[in-house]
């Protein structure tokens, strides 16, 4: 099965932009990390990043046919969009949020998630190493299912 790892806007200047609070490992270093710790579960990822909500739902709609769970850091767009929670409901499967920063400790506007009403897990603060927790619970779901 495959996994969609799902990465919202900004998340393409992971590594560059304020490292102080994401951490200096970029985004393809995390896609090669998820796919190796996929592999150990005999699972596949299929790692995207947009910077357009619309994309994004494009490729959560294409996920219903295609991806056995989704983990999803979906930046921004987690404080504001009811269109990705709309687009989640319609997948069956297993979804796992991810923030890499701790969004609790920050803004007051990055405390309310519209994902999180449909999300089954949600990991903040673990840095990158949060994706690869998400695969982990994602095996473990699909395991008990
Ligand atoms: C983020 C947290 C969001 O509040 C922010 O808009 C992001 C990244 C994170 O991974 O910590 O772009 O989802």
């Amino acid at each position: 099965g495959t996994i969609y790892v799902l990465n919202g806007p900004n998340l393409n200047l992971l590594g560059k932009r304020q490292p102080d609070i994401y951490g200096h490992e970029t985004l393809a270093d995390v896609e090669s990390a998820c796919a190796e710790r996929a592999a150990v579960h005999g699972l596949k990822t299929r790692f995207l990043q947009s910077n357009a909500e619309h994309q994004l739902i494009d490729w959560i709609h294409e996920a219903r046919e295609s991806a056995v769970a989704i983990v999803i850091n979906p930046a921004a767009y987690t404080h504001t969009s009811v269109a990705i929670l709309d687009a989640l409901n319609a997948f069956e499967g297993p979804v796992i949020e991810v923030h890499i920063s701790n969004v609790h400790k920050r803004e007051d506007f990055r405390h309310h998630s519209f994902v999180s009403l449909r999300a089954d897990g949600v990991i903040a603060g673990c840095g990158t190493q949060g994706y690869l927790l998400a695969i982990d619970r994602v095996a473990t779901v699909l395991a008990a299912s």
